[in-house]
């Protein structure tokens, strides 16, 4: 094997992100995901925007209620303000080049590297044994995500850092076995832009999910107002008033959230909120807070509302974004084939 030399990846710099299609949209998926995807849209680099349904069957999904919620997803991108002209948004099944190079990368990832993944040991729980193949090589798949278009920036959360490091590991060991230095880059993950981890309304310690059985504890995408502003109003507080600084909060994780929230919708940071707010309680916070929610999630609700009746609208943006997608990671593809060796 001829020594690699270390170079670094120049090609063109392109932005991606994937929502799992499973359970509805909620405030944390908007300002966690959505809002800064909107952001990013705004700078140079291409952004691949896509619908991950393959990660979606990795735990049971109703066939009908998949494809629902992948138009979902989509009707949301376009309701949050993503450019269908300037981004490419489309289902990740459609592009068969996804599937394909996770079938190379689950040759080059190790048992070892997926056995530390914590999002898996999270998702399997107590019945490892009876978890699907598919969700212990999700990472895997995942990389292959990112790496089939060499994207460079990959905005996530915090719980996604992880997968992004294997993302990395699995390109440099690609790019070191078949002796390609540069050839897939390593990609960074963009934690700029308005990007709180949005916490449950019923508990302060736990993130706000689609999986809480309690449909008290998030707010939903398409929750009308009455239920927004209702949400809001009996959600977990304490009896103090909010603080002056930051530190007034550390050991109060719902008002910390709420707090969050408030900041993120109103684009103000956490210190210009309590500015606002100190010495008031949340008799006078929670109204405030209910109103610039339903003012702000309004627009998207009634856009999402139009769209999803509107489902043959949504299928051209998809149809036309895969064609779009594949015509960047089929090459790609093409390539890494030939560097491994396959005939054709
Ligand atoms: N696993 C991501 C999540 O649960 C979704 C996802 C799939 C993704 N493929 C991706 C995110 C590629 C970024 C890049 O949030």
């Amino acid at each position: 094997m001829t020594e690699p030399t270390p170079a670094d990846y120049t090609g063109p710099r392109r932005i991606l992100s994937g929502i799992q299609a499973s359970g509805a949209l909620h405030l944390g998926n908007y300002l966690g995901a959505l809002k800064r995807f909107v952001a990013l849209q705004e700078q140079d680099a291409p952004c691949f925007l896509f619908v991950a349904d393959l990660h979606a069957i990795t735990v049971w999904q109703d066939p009908a209620v998949l494809t629902a919620q992948t138009r979902e997803i989509a009707a949301a991108y376009l309701a949050s303000g993503l450019d269908p002209k300037r981004s490419v948004i489309f289902p990740q099944s459609a592009v068969p080049a996804h599937a394909e190079l996770a079938w190379i990368f689950n040759c080059v990832a190790r048992l070892g590297w997926l056995d530390r993944m914590t999002q898996f040991k999270e998702k399997s729980g107590k019945h490892k044994e009876r978890s699907s193949v598919g969700l212990y090589t999700y990472p895997v798949l995942q990389a292959a995500d990112i790496l089939v278009y060499k994207a460079t920036g990959v905005p996530t959360g915090e719980d996604q850092k992880q997968h992004l490091e294997l993302t990395r590991d699995i390109a440099a060991k690609f790019n070191n076995d078949f002796g390609v230095p540069g050839f897939f880059p390593l990609p960074e993950p963009l934690t700029q832009g308005p990007a709180p981890r949005v916490m449950s309304l019923r508990d302060g310690a736990a993130k706000m999910s689609k999986s809480d059985p309690s449909d008290q504890s998030r707010i939903n995408l398409m929750d009308d107002a009455d239920t927004i502003a209702a949400k809001v109003r009996k959600a977990k507080t304490d009896p103090e008033p909010l603080p002056e600084t930051l530190e007034g909060l550390d050991a109060r994780p719902e008002a910390r959230n709420l707090v969050a929230i408030y900041a993120a919708l109103a684009d103000l940071s956490r210190e210009q909120v309590l500015a606002q707010f100190a010495g008031q309680g949340f008799g006078a916070f929670k109204p405030r807070l209910a109103e610039l929610a339903v003012e702000s999630l309004a627009p998207v609700t009634a856009e999402m509302r139009r769209l999803m009746a509107a489902p043959d609208e949504i299928d051209r943006v998809l149809r036309d974004g895969a064609e779009r997608a594949a015509e960047i990671a089929d090459p790609i593809v093409a390539e890494t084939k030939r560097i491994v060796g396959f005939w054709r």
